[in-house]
């Protein structure tokens, strides 16, 4: 197939990407290099440094590639900036999805993969969180992701646009050959932010409440492999020639702490990364775990890095060697 990423040099698209083409699939990568990185796109990839703001340059796109899907990751992620900076958020995810599916309308593509999140599952009533919980967006950022689940309901209907939700729980991890992998800056996520302190470019790690409910106050979540991500974007691809829609939780289904976290990164660094406590982060929630069984029963997907360990393992291995990221740090 060929198949259009936006978002292709960012951190879970360009895993993605790596996928697709190592599975035979031809790739076009659209990204506007704000938050991506153009080393991280596959050579073999045809790279188009666009914006989705621009509907001029989307036609263009998609006058010039016939797309059998797409798969649209470009968007801003993080939770708490969305609750300081709505604006943002709300423009440029809401605007930039909306221009896209109208491209993908005029262009009768047929099969769209969206990166959502699990972020609509703010107060869970039942944890692991399978999909039939309520949809609640906890933050704003949670809340453009749910406009644009709303907004593929309506593709379908009026266009017969076959569509697959991917909520995933928190991406982590990295390519285990080592030549890509995470560089956000600034780096907000854990895994990365605790593995800067042993490498020494942080002095400590700085946890955000230690009054959660949760067994050591401290929020539990979900951590789950890029790859195994990666692997359940093929086997959506593919499983949307069905012509079902869906939408799948995306967790390795066992949740850690904070601490557990760092613990396993002490053990894999051998670093005592130290620590300090500080105030909660708006748009946290307590505990996020993720029921994938339907994902697993529909589509056999099965995590592969169900370990924390190999999980951090293999971001270990992209930093230590990788200290700069890709080496493109603009601000
Ligand atoms: N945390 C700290 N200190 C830090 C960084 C993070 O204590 O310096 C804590 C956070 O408060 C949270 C946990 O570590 O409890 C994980 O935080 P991350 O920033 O790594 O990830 P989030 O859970 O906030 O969000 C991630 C993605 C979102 C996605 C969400 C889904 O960034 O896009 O997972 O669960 F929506």
């Amino acid at each position: 197939m060929k198949v259009l990423v936006t978002g292709g040099a960012g951190y879970i698209g360009s895993h993605v990407t790596e996928l697709l083409i190592e599975r035979g699939h031809q790739v076009v990568v659209y990204d506007n290099l704000v938050a991506g990185h153009r080393a991280a796109v596959h050579p073999h990839a045809t790279f188009v440094h666009g914006d989705l703001l621009d509907q001029e340059q989307l036609t263009d796109l998609f006058a010039s590639h016939t797309f059998d899907g797409v798969m649209h990751f470009a968007s801003h992620i993080l939770v708490g900036e969305s609750m300081q900076n709505p604006w943002k958020y709300l423009r440029d995810n809401v605007a930039g999805t909306t221009n896209l599916l109208e491209a993908v309308a005029s262009a009768h593509v047929r099969r769209f993969i969206l990166s959502s999140t699990a972020n609509l599952f703010d107060k869970p009533q039942h944890i692991p969180i399978n999909e039939d919980e309520p949809l609640i967006p906890g933050s704003v950022y949670g809340e453009t992701k749910f406009i644009a689940e709303r907004m593929l309901m309506w593709m379908d209907k009026l266009y017969e646009l076959k569509y697959c939700c991917l909520r995933y729980f928190n991406a982590s991890g990295a390519h285990p050959k080592g030549h890509i992998g995470e560089d956000h800056y600034p780096e907000t996520h854990l895994i990365p932010i605790v593995l800067q302190v042993a490498l020494g470019q942080r002095d400590h790690l700085t946890i955000y409440g230690s009054d959660y409910n949760t067994p050591d106050g401290t929020c539990i979540r979900d951590y789950i492999h890029v790859l195994d991500l990666g692997e359940a974007h093929i086997m959506a691809l593919e499983a949307l020639a069905d012509g079902r829609s869906r939408v799948y939780n995306l967790g390795s289904g066992s949740g850690y702490s904070v601490l557990e976290v760092v613990e396993t990164a002490r053990a894999v660094t051998g670093h005592p990364i130290p620590l300090q406590y500080g105030q909660r982060r708006s748009g946290d929630v307590d505990v996020l775990v993720a029921d994938s069984s339907r994902i697993k029963q529909e589509l056999g997907w099965s995590p592969k890095y169900d370990h924390l360990q190999r999980i951090v393992e293999t971001a270990w291995n992209w930093h230590k060697n990788h200290p700069y990221g890709f080496g493109d740090r603009k601000k």
